[in-house]
């Protein structure tokens, strides 16, 4: 369990909170590529950190990030014109470039002094592999930029989804990290080779490995046997994971970004390093409506299917794996109450992560260096494991 300040530390991602500070120090993904096809296209909003802003990109195809309210009296630029370089609001015609400066006051003649006066929150954006990254920090403190395997392969071997997720992003991570629940949560959907392994043994044991860019974690599982089966996943800060599959089996990233408090924005980078993904190879999507949102919510409980739960098709009734992981981290509430929770030995990593936030959390406001470039070195290095090892050997000794 955590205290209840813990809790309200480690959820609070605003711009004046602690761990906000902490999310702010890296290149956050901010939208899809995918979302501002063109120049001139229509704006998007986004939100992130608790920040509502709005991204554009400009006749030159270059994007800005800037913030939402109009400067003048609020009004958003969402709605705004993407038209000569600019963003230009539509209720009396100010336009702000990508840089957060007022170029244009058209219902105000003769005050270019006041113009140069006024300044738009505006953050900077670099687009690479599908995803318009955003840095929401301070400017002395800019990281180096994320160098993931996927970032580098060609645009037919990747695949990148987005899914806004209903409650806070540290409930999502929680259950990314979490092993354990693939035996009972997806024992009908993921029932195949090695992994049928996973789904019999309901009882792994947990072992955490500290790492440079955050930690690893192996669930163990046929302990009495004389090999035994691990499941290797990486925890990389501040929000990733990488989901164990074999080595000829596209791969999958997931990262969990807040975009506030009370919902997340799920991204998951699927991709195949030899050769291009297939449809098939897309990992399991959730059915989107607009905004990327599910259809299935907590408003219809994810229409759970009772009768395929009794016929045994389907031990949590939601087909999509996607979709059980949202129902069940949605099922807690916009914030769960950690005071309240009970956690055991396949709880392992949940409490390795809550303790490395907290150190991070910790070094940050004793330290001007902000956060350890060496985790950056070896970025696109980082690989899941599924293996199976003889029960005397330690598995951190694989790669
Ligand atoms: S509120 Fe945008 S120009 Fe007046
Ligand atoms: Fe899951």
């Amino acid at each position: 369990m955590l205290t209840r300040e813990n809790n309200e530390l480690l959820t609070r991602t605003g711009p004046d909170t602690r761990m906000g500070g902490l999310l702010r120090l890296y290149w956050l993904p901010a939208l899809l590529v995918e979302e501002l096809p063109e120049p001139d296209c229509p704006p998007v909003r986004v939100s992130l950190l608790s920040e509502r802003l709005v991204a554009f990109r400009n006749s030159e195809g270059r994007i800005g990030l800037i913030d939402e309210a109009c400067p003048h009296r609020g009004a958003s630029l969402v709605y705004g014109r993407s038209e000569n370089s600019g963003i230009r609001c539509i209720y009396h015609g100010w336009k702000m470039d990508i840089g957060g400066n007022v170029v244009e006051m058209p219902c105000e003649r003769g005050d270019p002094a006041s113009m140069e006066r006024i300044k738009v929150q505006s953050y900077p954006v670099r687009e690479a592999g599908g995803i318009v990254w955003a840095y929401l920090g301070p400017k002395d403190k800019m990281p180096p930029f994320p160098a993931f395997e996927w970032m580098n392969l060609p645009a037919t071997h990747v695949h990148v989804q987005k899914i806004l997720i209903e409650c806070n992003y540290l409930q999502s991570i929680e259950g990314g990290i979490d092993s354990a629940h693939i035996s009972f949560l997806h024992s009908t959907e993921i029932n195949y080779g090695h992994i049928a392994t996973a789904t019999k043994d309901t009882a792994p044991e947990f072992e955490v490995q500290e790492m440079p860019y955050g930690f690893r974690y192996a669930a163990l599982r046929n302990r009495d046997a004389e090999n035994r089966y691990v499941r290797i996943t990486p925890f990389i800060m501040p929000f990733y994971t990488i989901v164990p599959f074999a080595e000829n089996q596209p791969q999958a990233q997931h990262a969990w970004v807040p975009a506030d408090d009370h919902h997340n924005w799920a991204y998951t980078f699927t991709f195949k390093r030899g050769e291009p993904l297939t449809r098939d190879e897309w990992t399991h999507a959730a059915d989107l409506t607009d905004g990327y949102r599910k259809f299935r919510n907590v408003g219809n409980q994810h229409l759970q299917d009772r009768a395929a739960m009794k016929s045994g098709k389907s031990f949590s009734g939601i087909p999509e794996i996607l979709d059980q992981d949202a129902a069940v981290q949605e099922s807690m509430g916009f914030i769960v109450d950690r005071t309240k929770e009970h956690l055991r030995k396949t709880d392992a990593a949940i409490v390795h992560l809550r303790r490395l936030y907290l150190k991070k959390l910790e070094g940050a406001q004793q330290s001007d260096e902000g956060i350890n470039q060496e985790a950056f070195a070896c970025q696109d290095t980082i690989r899941c494991r599924i293996a199976v090892v003889p029960s005397a050997s330690d598995w951190r000794s694989l790669e």
